[in-house]
């Protein structure tokens, strides 16, 4: 959600802010702009767009130099144009911001009183123009900086460049992500460390409420004025394989990259058919007083965090609530003593989730509760993780395409460890059982490569939807959240309407819309709902529906006229939703390849909601 990148260094660092621009893109995509300190002043180029039109402005326009900021826009306050694009400038200072400014408009009023002039609709011009009013006290930069800070309410992550401080980058971390990339004899900051990697992969992590002075030779991190101490992480080669490789687009190579994202998420619980020793040993004690779970998550990670419910109650009878953030951090919910709070997120930045864990954690201390908190998360060094008291890591590898793939389904076994985890601790969970469970998880990579061979019958069936204007997606059980998840795959990437159901609601509503014109997405695992869920079949065509059914090779479903079937291999009932995840992905990327959409990036979305 709107992507920073900046350096200092001694060479020009034009091309690498661009280059980490186009890597932060997936954080958002309408505008971007650079700002660039030269010959004493700031050089400033912004275009409306992808950052490919950026960069030939800033080719044609050749502006160089060895300090600057740059931003990739995902538009919260004011439109899409070149006026709002960042960074803003006000007389000699530059700011590139990401989060929101949620007192914006009280701050604008007094700075528009002190003679300030706005050339912009967003509340991240204030920034700028307050550090410019900051200055003429006589105060040097990071004085400035240091001083305006605390006027800002919301969440938001800075980026400031002065042009009488040539060697002077100023970065601010306040509940948006900030990195800072350590080089030899040059540093930079960004949103994502993934922007950096052509140039470091030695990075710090900034703490909410830090202020960074960087300059080409040090890193000076400070805390309300006092210099504090942040380590300094080396990335392994692995993390940071971010290419697309042969693929067409991230999306599709992500979705292949799951039997070996899959493999990694077991590898570090899994010893055999049995669970490792360590694997969350820090968590024993916890889990043996939990007495419920409850999840919150957003979107996707929503959807996964639906189908462990059905694990936790079912498996290891444990009660679990799960509930979507936005709506958990503002209805003040009962926080119960001896609950496991779990945060689902692949970003770990999420800002509803995270909010929602922070005001979870202050209302249990409030009341003396106990209660845990683990973030389920594909980034180690995120807020998420670092803010709960234990963590399983997903190691998917990093996602780029805005739709989630590889993520979703590497959340979904790790839940299952875990789920595994806290049977064996609560003893709930007979060792037959688990161990059969960890066979068929060590099996399930080779499951997954057998349903991607079906992308060839899935892109068959895709020209079938590409007239189409809505889709409904059935499913019953654990196929309900994939259900939900298909539509959403769906509406994101190829902008057809698309609703989830649990099957057995059809004849509650939706069975309306059934006619001619609708196709309908069946998930038929074979488990003891199948003969329901075949009647349900029976309802669709008896109104005319179009019928596309993945179905489980031994379910008997043949394809007949207006019943198009995929079969997908067998499965055991627990791990079906992961299996069944693949051909809703497939069938989503195709159709929005055959509308011409722009699958990796759609329209008004961004990768990591890091606002509200
Ligand atoms: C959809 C998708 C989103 C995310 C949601 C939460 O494909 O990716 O719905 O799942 O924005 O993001 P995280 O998991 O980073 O908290």
């Amino acid at each position: 959600m709107c992507g920073i990148v900046g350096g200092v260094a001694e060479r020009s660092i034009t091309n690498i802010l661009i280059e980490g621009l186009k890597r932060l893109e997936y954080r958002g995509y309408d505008s971007a702009g650079v700002a660039l300190v030269g010959q004493g002043q700031i050089l400033r180029e912004r275009r409306v767009g992808k950052v490919v039109n950026l960069e030939s402005a800033v080719t044609e326009a050749q502006i160089l130099g060895s300090l600057g900021i740059a931003h990739t826009r995902w538009a919260t306050h004011g439109k899409p144009t070149e006026n709002n694009a960042h960074p803003h400038v006000s007389d000699q200072v530059a700011v590139v911001h990401n989060g929101i400014i949620e007192n914006y408009q009280e701050l604008k009023q007094d700075l528009i009183a002190l003679g300030y002039h706005f050339s912009s609709e967003t509340d991240s011009e204030v920034v700028a123009h307050l550090i410019t009013e900051a200055l003429k006290s006589g105060a040097p930069l990071l004085q400035a900086v240091e001083q305006i800070v605390p006027k800002l309410k919301g969440a938001f992550a800075l980026g400031i460049v002065h042009s009488d401080y040539p060697d002077e980058l100023i970065a601010v971390r306040e509940g948006s992500p900030l990195v800072i990339g350590v080089g030899i004899g040059e540093n930079f900051i960004s949103s994502d460390q993934l922007a950096l990697l052509p140039v470091t992969n030695r990075f710090m992590y900034l703490e909410e409420g830090d202020i960074a002075l960087l300059t080409r030779e040090k890193i000076e991190v400070f805390v309300q004025g006092q210099l504090v101490e942040r380590p300094v992480k080396e990335l392994d080669a692995t993390v940071t394989n971010t290419s697309k490789g042969n693929y067409k687009h991230y999306m599709l190579k992500e979705i292949h990259e799951q039997p070996e994202a899959i493999q990694q998420t077991l590898s570090q619980a899994l010893n055999g058919n049995a669970l490792r020793e360590d694997f969350l040993k820090d968590a024993v004690i916890d889990f043996n007083q939990i007495q419920q779970i409850q999840i919150i998550a957003c979107g996707t990670s929503y959807h996964a965090g639906m189908i462990a419910k059905y694990w936790f109650e079912q498996l290891i009878d444990l009660p679990c609530q799960v509930e979507i953030a936005s709506e958990f951090r503002y209805r003040s919910p009962v926080i119960v003593d001896r609950t496991l709070y779990i945060c689902i997120s692949q970003s770990g930045e999420t800002a509803d989730t995270l909010a929602a864990l922070r005001d979870t954690q202050k209302r249990a201390a409030a009341k003396h509760l106990m209660i845990s908190t683990l973030t389920i998360c594909n980034v180690a060094t995120s807020s998420m993780v670092r803010e709960t008291n234990h963590h399983l890591l997903t190691l998917a590898g990093p996602e780029i395409g805005v739709a989630s793939t590889k993520a979703f389904t590497t959340q979904l076994t790790a839940l299952m460890l875990l789920v595994l985890k806290i049977g064996q601790v609560k003893q709930t969970l007979a060792d037959s059982v688990l161990a059969e469970i960890a066979a068929d998880l060590w099996h399930l990579p080779k499951v997954i490569l057998a349903a991607l061979q079906k992308d060839a019958s899935i892109l068959g069936l895709s020209e079938l939807f590409v007239e189409k204007n809505h889709c409904l997606f059935l499913g019953r059980g654990t196929e309900f959240p994939i259900a939900l998840e298909g539509a959403l795959k769906l509406k994101e990437i190829s902008y057809i309407h698309a609703e989830g159901y649990a099957a057995g609601e059809l004849k509650h509503g939706p069975l309306a819309l059934v006619d001619n014109d609708m196709p309908v997405v069946i998930l038929a695992p074979k488990d003891d709902m199948l003969d329901k869920l075949k009647s349900n079949m029976e309802e669709v065509q008896a109104r005319g529906g179009e019928l596309f059914v993945f179905a489980d090779e031994n379910s008997g479903i043949q394809s007949q006229d207006r019943q198009h079937v995929v079969k997908i291999p067998s499965v055991s009932n627990w791990l079906a939703p992961i299996v069944y995840s693949i051909p809703v992905q497939l069938l989503s990327y195709h159709v929005a390849v055959l509308r011409g959409t722009d699958v990796d990036q759609p329209r008004n979305l961004a990768k990591s909601v890091t606002v509200e």
